[in-house]
Formats: C-alpha cells, sequence, structure tokens
C-alpha cells in the first residue's frame, strides 16, 4: 500500500501529543473510508480502535466481531465485556487504554443461513497491516499485549520473535528492543471454556507487575 498520508505533519511549536492526536484522528477517518481488501466489501462499520494517545498499553485483538461491526467500536461484544472484567481486575479503565485488532473491519463468511465470524486471512492481515503500524508509531507504548494466536503471531513476527503457540507463550514477558510485549489468551476462549477464565484473570495480575515494576504512573 501506498503509505502517503500516513506520515507526520508537523507544524512547528505543535506539542508532540496534539500532533500525535490529530495524525491519529486522520488515520482512523482514513480506516473508515478504506477499501484496501475485500473485507470492506461486507463490512457495516470499519473499527479503528480506540483510547488515548497518552495510552501507553496497547491490547491487540484479531479482528472486530458482529457488535464491533455494528458500533464501529472494538471489543463491546460479549468478549469485550470480559476484557473489561480484567481490566478492572487489576485496576485499570478501559478508557486507560488502546484498544486495537489486527484487521478494522468484520472477517466473516456464510454458514447456511446466518453470517458468522472468520479468522482474517493472510493477505487481508497484509493489506491492513501499514494501519497498526502506524497507530504502533504514534501511540509509541510501553506495553504491546496481545489477544489470542493471531495477533500474537502477527505481532512476534513483526517484531522478530520466535513464534510459538499461545497456549506456551500466555502471561510472559517478551523484550523488543524497550517494547514490552506480553500475549493473552483472547477474552473470548474464556466464553467458549470456562477454565480459561482463571488462567486469563491470573496473566492480568502479571500485567498488573508489569505495570508496577515498568512505574507506568497513569495507572
Ligand atoms: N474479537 C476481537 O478480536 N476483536 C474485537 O474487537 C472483538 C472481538
Amino acid at each position: 500500500m501506498d503509505d502517503d498520508g500516513l506520515k507526520p505533519h508537523i507544524l512547528k511549536g505543535q506539542p508532540m501529543s496534539e500532533i500525535a492526536e490529530s495524525d491519529l484522528r486522520s488515520l482512523h477517518e482514513k480506516i473508515l473510508v478504506c477499501t484496501l481488501c475485500r473485507l470492506s466489501e461486507t463490512r457495516r462499520r470499519a473499527v479503528p480502535g480506540e483510547g488515548p494517545v497518552g495510552a501507553k498499553i496497547m491490547f491487540i485483538g484479531e479482528g472486530p466481531g458482529r457488535q464491533e461491526d455494528l458500533e464501529g467500536r472494538p471489543f463491546v461484544g460479549r468478549a469485550g465485556k470480559f476484557l473489561d472484567e480484567c481490566l478492572q481486575s487489576i485496576g485499570v479503565q478501559r478508557e486507560q487504554v488502546f484498544i486495537t485488532n489486527i484487521v478494522k473491519c468484520r472477517p466473516s463468511e456464510k454458514s447456511g443461513n446466518w453470517i458468522r465470524d472468520r479468522k482474517p486471512s493472510a493477505d487481508e492481515i497484509t493489506a491492513c497491516s501499514p494501519y497498526l503500524s502506524r497507530q504502533i508509531e504514534l501511540l509509541n507504548p510501553e506495553v504491546i499485549c496481545t489477544l489470542g494466536d493471531t495477533a500474537t503471531s502477527e505481532i512476534f513476527r513483526r517484531f522478530g520473535l520466535e513464534e510459538d503457540t499461545i497456549g506456551h507463550v500466555h502471561g510472559r514477558l517478551f523484550l523488543a528492543g524497550r517494547l514490552k510485549i506480553m500475549p493473552l489468551y483472547h477474552p473470548a476462549a474464556a466464553l467458549y471454556d470456562n477454565s480459561l477464565r482463571q488462567i486469563i484473570l491470573i496473566d492480568f495480575q502479571g500485567l498488573r507487575r508489569v505495570i508496577s515494576q515498568t512505574k507506568l504512573t497513569s495507572y
């Protein structure tokens, strides 16, 4: 993709946070009208992501589901409610973190009379990838939490970490330069397998420790 327009437009004397905020806003406007892949043909609304530009923690899921596609916001369905609960369990409010996905439009498929979610394909991930790169660049987070296997393999690949299953890496901390990466099970997994609920909550306690050790003062 030609990334013209995804570069910062710096005006002399303007604070960096304002520049990042306005660049993030224009990036999200681009995402809302993006037609780079077939997901744009079936989406109702693109879901760029949300959170303050000063967020030091970024959560990255796989892709919007049905509810997210309707509302244009990430993690607002049942999995999102559990994500909110996990954040609350460590004293963090959803509004303090940035939440987005690997692909910004809902990957769906027909199944009989139903439309159901599916995993994004490799070409859809590639088409969407400059958007996530720019979000990471603008937010410059201290910690990235990947939610589930799709987000974990994509972020591990990008940052040169050795790929492994989410079952092996969940709750562990990985370093890519000064960036901390913590893979977590996808919150939706707990909706299908109740035993994962407790494991996810324990992994979030690990994130709490990272927040304290890193002295992320806004949390
Ligand atoms: N699952 C995801 O991966 N992302 C969302 O935004 C919602 C559900």
